[in-house]
């Protein structure tokens, strides 16, 4: 279709042909229909391969998973595309999905232990599901309609925003909470929990997670002491990246129920 208005929008210019001014502007419009269809097209075509990168670090992480050898060497191929995707975005090109392979390679770069550990909980059993987006995750394709025992946020925390007002930034983060909370009141069964684990001092204090979660309809059950050790094999880290552990104490783990 594009190439027989191209054919016919030249063989206009060529012919000489201007029978009048209104024809004029119409072949004006033509061309301009035809440059922006051309545009969406190469827009189209630079989607395609953001995608197609992402599907092949995602195939890598499952052939990963097969061979269960290889880890580093896979995982330095997956930032390795990671890199290129960044520079893709460097050049202008749109990066449109930035979750699935791309949180992948993300957290083979950050973390030493990320591939490792989920190919062991897939191997135990666990469906892992990457770049899922906590305020719409009832949305999610492969979540939508599924009830669960127990939804579990270690920590959450929206990011730092440094040149904000304290007000502000505690707006960001309760926020993020009201949202997960909305979202994961949904997705409870009738004897379902939410456990929140969160810091109890300083500012981490004032964003009165049992507060938000009395709003969205749940009301507390237990309110236990966190204690690492209770979790082996468990660690915390930063969501900005590096391996880093947190210092998590002092902290709570609140327990909800529908009300
Ligand atoms: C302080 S880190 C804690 C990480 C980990 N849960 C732990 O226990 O160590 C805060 C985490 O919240 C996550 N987070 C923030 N907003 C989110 C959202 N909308 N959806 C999913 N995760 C989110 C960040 O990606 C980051 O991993």
């Amino acid at each position: 279709m594009i190439k027989e208005k191209l054919v016919s929008i030249f063989w206009c210019c060529f012919s000489g042909l201007k029978k009048n001014e209104e024809e004029e502007a119409a072949k004006g419009e033509e061309l301009e229909e035809l440059l922006q269809l051309r545009e969406n097209e190469n827009e189209e075509k630079g989607k395609e391969q953001q995608f197609q990168a992402a599907d092949e670090m995602v195939d890598k992480e499952n052939d990963y998973e097969k061979q269960n050898n290889g880890e580093e060497q896979q995982a330095d191929e997956m930032v390795n595309k990671s890199k290129e995707l960044e520079e893709d975005e460097e050049k202008g090109e749109k990066m449109v999905n930035k979750l699935g392979g791309v949180v992948l390679a993300f957290l083979a770069e950050n973390y030493d232990n990320a591939i490792s550990n989920t190919a062991m909980m897939r191997r135990k059993g666990c469906k892992v599901i990457h770049g899922v987006d906590a305020t719409d995750m009832a949305n999610h394709p492969s979540l939508k309609g599924l009830k669960f025992d127990r939804i579990v946020f270690n920590f959450p925390y929206a990011g730092f925003f440094k040149t904000k007002s304290r007000t502000s930034q505690l707006l960001i983060h309760q926020d993020l909470m009201r949202q997960f909370l909305e979202n994961a009141v949904r997705m409870i069964g009738e004897d379902g929990e939410i456990h929140i684990t969160h810091k109890t001092n300083g500012f981490h204090g004032e964003w009165d997670i049992p507060g938000l979660a009395y709003q969205q309809g749940l009301q507390l059950v237990k309110a236990e002491d966190f204690e690492l050790s209770d979790y082996p094999g468990y660690n915390t880290k930063r969501g900005f990246g590096g391996d880093d552990n947190f210092n998590c104490y002092p902290s709570k783990t609140y327990m909800f129920r529908l009300i």
